[in-house]
């Protein structure tokens, strides 16, 4: 089966086989013993490789709606896509989940990597991610504790990778509704209510990031890297305007986009694969790219900018190749 239209970044690529799962309770019947991934909609997962193992293509849908006093709970099925949930609560007046409109993908893959913008994460929300324990053979709840939710980070990514396969997600919005505007250009809205933050992000997005549909993406390629506070004030010697935020008390975070943009690569292409000329985090497939290129355009970012700025930049998104998960690692001087 071809994988192209799998992935919103869209290279050429099969796998052995391809399995739908529609219903949760299929997982009983698939046999672990042999090569697998989990997909959702691909919006962060890119095939640079022939994949040799199958394909569990993350499918169920359904939304179950339930009350207390304080707070909306929401049981969502994996396969579920995020931005039409977040659509959907808005509409039944159920705020909370407006700053993560518009984030590509699928509810069941949103707590994987705890996605997050605009001052908020999905964390924030989590009461339990369900999911089938494949060494047990059986459905368990993990708390939001249990999940070990960190910046673009879970137990999902560690302890559990290709050992949980989730498959529903409980989210719980408390029905004490405050506004996040702490991101810049959210800071400008007056008293707004969730569906003018929504509207606002939307058209931010809309502004910087290509539709995935459109112009095959990713979304934001590495992560912000999290470096001392030394190390920064360090950097802000020659970099004054660097852009960077708090952490923790020994912590901060810099702008992986900045960097990439002041070290002259927006815009920079290798064949079809480009930096995207609206956000340097963004690496787009112009149509006919290659894992090849891709490979080369990684390679020449995370060079460029450890020699400018002595930063080891991570990729963010899951690189798969043949036989499972790849990372591409920036070499020190
Ligand atoms: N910047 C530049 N040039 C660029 C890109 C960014 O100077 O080409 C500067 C911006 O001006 C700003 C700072 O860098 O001062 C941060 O940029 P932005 O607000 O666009 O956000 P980001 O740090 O690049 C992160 C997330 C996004 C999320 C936004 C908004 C990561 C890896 N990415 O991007 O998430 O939408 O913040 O909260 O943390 C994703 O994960 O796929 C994603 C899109």
């Amino acid at each position: 089966p071809a994988l192209q239209c799998l992935h919103t970044f869209a290279l050429a690529a099969q796998c052995q086989q391809l399995l739908t799962i529609e219903d949760a309770e299929q997982l009983h019947d698939v046999d672990f013993s042999q090569p697998f991934c989990v997909l959702g909609e691909g919006s962060n997962t890119i095939f640079t490789a022939p994949y040799q193992g199958s394909v569990l293509l993350i499918a169920n849908k359904g939304l179950v709606i339930e009350e207390d006093s304080d707070a909306w709970l929401l049981h969502c099925e994996a396969g579920e896509n995020w931005h039409q949930l977040v659509q959907q609560s808005l509409a039944l007046a159920m705020p909370g989940l407006e700053n993560l409109a518009l984030i590509p993908g699928t509810v069941g893959a949103a707590p994987v990597q705890n996605i997050g913008a605009y001052g908020v994460e999905l964390a924030q929300f989590v009461d339990y991610v369900q999911g089938f324990d494949i060494a047990e053979r059986c459905f368990r709840n993990l708390s939001a504790k249990e999940c070990e939710f960190g910046y673009r980070d879970s137990i999902f990514k560690h302890a559990l990778k290709e050992r949980f396969i989730i498959t529903r997600v409980g989210l719980r919005l408390p029905k004490a509704w405050q506004a996040n505007t702490s991101y810049g250009p959210l800071q400008a809205l007056h008293q707004p209510t969730a569906q003018q933050i929504f509207e606002q992000v939307v058209a931010v997005r809309q502004s910087k990031l290509p539709d995935p549909y459109q112009l095959a993406n990713s979304g934001s390629f590495f992560k912000n890297p999290i470096l001392t506070r030394q190390h920064v004030s360090k950097l802000r010697q020659s970099y004054a305007d660097m852009p960077c935020y708090d952490v923790d008390s020994q912590h901060q975070k810099v702008a992986a986009g900045w960097l990439i943009e002041q070290a002259g690569l927006k815009g920079y292409h290798i064949g079809d694969i480009a930096v995207h000329d609206k956000q340097a985090l963004v690496l787009v497939n112009r149509g006919a790219g290659t894992a090849e290129q891709l490979m080369a355009m990684i390679k020449h970012i995370q060079q460029t900018i450890v020699a400018q700025f002595g930063i080891a930049l991570e990729h963010e998104v899951r690189l798969l190749g043949a036989q499972g998960e790849i990372h591409v690692e920036a070499e020190n001087e």
